[in-house]
């Protein structure tokens, strides 16, 4: 079956001036490859500032106007140009915005996720709402109630491809499980589902599949059912974000994800990589790898090195 989204190869820079003459341009997101299919809940996961939210804006075709986009995005099958994006954008695909900064300060709840009142309040009620929330305006919210809205004038669309950055900040753990779980619901209605996430654990707990982004790459995709085990794991920095979780006694490595613009040639995780090797600095493929897929030249699972 033809997948949902096809992200291959996608760079996303920014162009920045220098005291307003000298051009400069910040590569934020590198070769960066994504498969979503419909039914799944596909998992990003990724320290702040490795381009997770870019790749969501990338996809709904709303990035700033100093950005570059360029390799290519296909939605069922169809170059995913900012026009057709446009066109899909709110109906077919979806955005739950890190930021509930993006609901209209000055219109009540209610219209903002639907026209239809009924709808309105049916969905309103699936999210844990009562109905009078949809005559609020958006400063009378408390913060949960705030993110819930977001994400029921997301999915009353009933899109195609949901897009949720950062889905659940601030919720606690009970109010968070609920909403990751209505996002599985509508995978299982047949939606692909992108839940962006820092959060690994709170990601493996609805995801069918995660992939792993590490200053503006991917350098794993793989079955989130490979997390169970360590061995499993193909790429390093997926392995210690593994030793990372809780239950794994929370060991760190040491260094930190190099900003735009400082990245290393060749693997970007290298510099803080306990199996790296000189040629780590140059080409590094993307190699499929027992049912998933890993950019190194030598990983912890698979190929030979
Ligand atoms: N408009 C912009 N101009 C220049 N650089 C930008 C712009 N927007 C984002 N960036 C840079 O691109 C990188 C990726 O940003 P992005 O917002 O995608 O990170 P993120 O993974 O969503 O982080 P977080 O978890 O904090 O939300 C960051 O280093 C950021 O500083
Ligand atoms: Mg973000």
């Amino acid at each position: 079956m033809t997948p949902i989204l096809e992200v291959e190869d996608l760079s996303i820079s920014f162009l920045q001036y220098d005291r307003g003459t000298r051009r400069r341009v910040l590569p934020a997101i590198r070769r960066l490859d994504l498969t979503l299919e419909a039914g799944q809940v596909t998992a990003v996961v990724g320290s702040s500032g490795s381009g997770k939210s870019l790749l969501a804006h990338g996809i709904l075709g709303i990035l700033p106007y100093n950005a570059r986009m360029a390799g290519t995005i296909r939605y069922r099958g169809e170059p995913l140009t900012p026009q057709r994006a446009a066109a899909l954008r709110g109906r077919e695909i979806v955005l739950v915005p890190q930021s509930v900064s993006y609901l209209d300060p000055l219109r009540k709840v209610g219209p903002q996720v639907d026209r239809d009142r009924d709808k309105v309040q049916a969905v309103l009620g699936r999210y844990g709402l009562g109905p009078e929330t949809g005559d609020l305006y958006p400063f009378e919210l408390s913060g949960g109630m705030a993110r819930r809205v977001l994400i029921a004038t997301a999915v009353a669309a009933s899109p195609a491809l949901v897009v949720a950055d950062e889905p659940t900040p601030g919720l606690d753990a009970r109010v968070a499980g609920r909403i990751l779980g209505h996002f599985r619901e509508l995978a299982e209605g047949g939606a692909a589902v992108l839940l962006i996430t820092h959060d690994l654990e709170l990601a493996l707990t609805i995801a069918h599949k995660v992939a792993v982004f590490y200053a503006g790459e991917t350098v794993e995709e793989a079955p989130a059912a490979d997390f169970a085990r360590r061995e499993d794991l193909r790429h390093p920095y997926t392995r210690a974000l593994w030793d990372a979780l809780p239950q794994h006694g929370f060991t760190s490595i040491p260094g930190t994800q190099p900003y735009p613009g400082a990245v290393p040639e060749g693997c970007p995780f290298a510099p803080r990589c306990p199996r790296r090797q000189p040629d780590c600095g140059g080409d590094i493929p993307y190699q499929t790898v027992a049912g998933g897929r890993v950019r190194c030249l030598h990983p912890e699972r698979g190929a030979a090195s």
